[in-house]
């Protein structure tokens, strides 16, 4: 078998994709890596290298010594963060991908998994069930560098007959490793601090809906769509994909079911204006026709799973 490669294994989406891709597909065949260590499931389950995807060199020298074949390339800086640093988030999240797409051109790898977000959707957007294909007008330098990135995907792919496959991940909920910068985050943060202090404040309005997706559904779609058949894989930009949508009332409504006296504030920040900027609901109908995408979680399952697991994590770290 080809090997697989992770870049950002350290990362919210990274550190569970490897645990499990090294679970379907052994220890040895899975590498992870990032700029920096990653958590100790990944570290101690196979084998790490420290690469930076911007640099060219090291990450052809890894592939080729690895027997590399796939890339799952996770490396990124999201919304909240680029916008804080506009250049610097258009340089690390394009040139990682153009190096990965190179060596895809170039015949060095033969499949290539790269996460695009709901984020290329912008303010002209029809906000409710946004069709695969519609008005894309980001206004966040994270969605402008996501739409590009569609864009060379499918380019690639036209022009190279490269293997690339992605997905418009919405809002992602996970126990394990936190995201960081982005603005659905607080719909992790939400569930530490209301285990931590029973009270969270949110830097969302209390009725912004956004799409969001418990990590497991995130991660077996991931899979599923770069084991699907090729000829199976009809969109080579990137898939809508869509699971729950609810606001931050909604979701502190769910916790107090679990934790009676949990309160929440509101404090706004800049990541009001980029939330409102994005689609509330999501029409996924293509990726749930061409391959076969479903999920599994909705709002109740996954807050009674993400309360249970970070009480067990909290209770260990005290
Ligand atoms: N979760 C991402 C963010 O908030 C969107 O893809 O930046």
């Amino acid at each position: 078998m080809n090997k697989i490669l992770v870049i950002g294994a350290a990362g919210q989406i990274g550190s569970e994709l490897t645990v499990e891709l090294r679970n379907r597909f052994g220890n040895n065949n899975v590498i992870a890596s990032d700029i920096k260590n990653a958590c100790e499931d990944v570290m101690s389950g196979g084998k790490f290298e420290v690469l930076d995807a911007m640099d060219g060199k090291p990450l052809k020298e890894i592939v080729i010594e690895n027997e590399i074949g796939q890339i799952y390339h996770l490396a990124a800086m999201l919304s909240g963060n680029a916008e804080k640093n506009p250049l610097k988030a258009w340089d690390l999240n394009m040139t990682g991908l153009l190096n990965i797409l190179n060596l895809a051109k170039d015949g060095v790898v033969k499949k290539v998994f790269w996460p695009s977000s709901i984020a290329v959707f912008g303010p002209t957007t029809p906000k409710q069930n946004t069709p695969q294909l519609t008005i894309m007008e980001p206004s966040t330098v994270y969605g402008i560098s996501k739409l590009a990135g569609e864009r060379w995907c499918e380019y690639y792919f036209n022009k190279y007959g490269v293997d690339v496959r992605s997905l418009r991940y919405p809002g992602l909920i996970s126990y394990k490793t936190e995201a960081g910068g982005g603005t659905t985050d607080y719909a992790v943060e939400i569930f530490y601090e209301a285990v931590k202090n029973s009270k969270y404040e949110c830097f969302l309005n209390e009725d912004t809906v956004l799409p969001m997706m418990f990590m497991p559904d995130a991660i077996k779609g991931t899979i599923e769509l770069m084991e699907a058949d090729s000829r199976r894989v009809k969109i080579r930009s990137s898939y809508n994909m869509s699971a729950v949508s609810f606001s931050p009332k909604a979701l502190s409504n769910e916790i107090k079911k679990h934790i009676p006296d949990f309160s929440m504030a509101y404090k706004l920040d800049f990541r009001q204006n980029i939330a409102e900027s994005w689609p509330q609901t999501i029409d996924d109908s293509a990726a749930r026709n061409d391959w076969g995408w479903s999920h599994k979680y909705d709002l109740k399952s996954m807050t009674e799973i993400m309360l249970k697991e970070i009480k067990k994590k909290i209770h260990v770290a005290v």
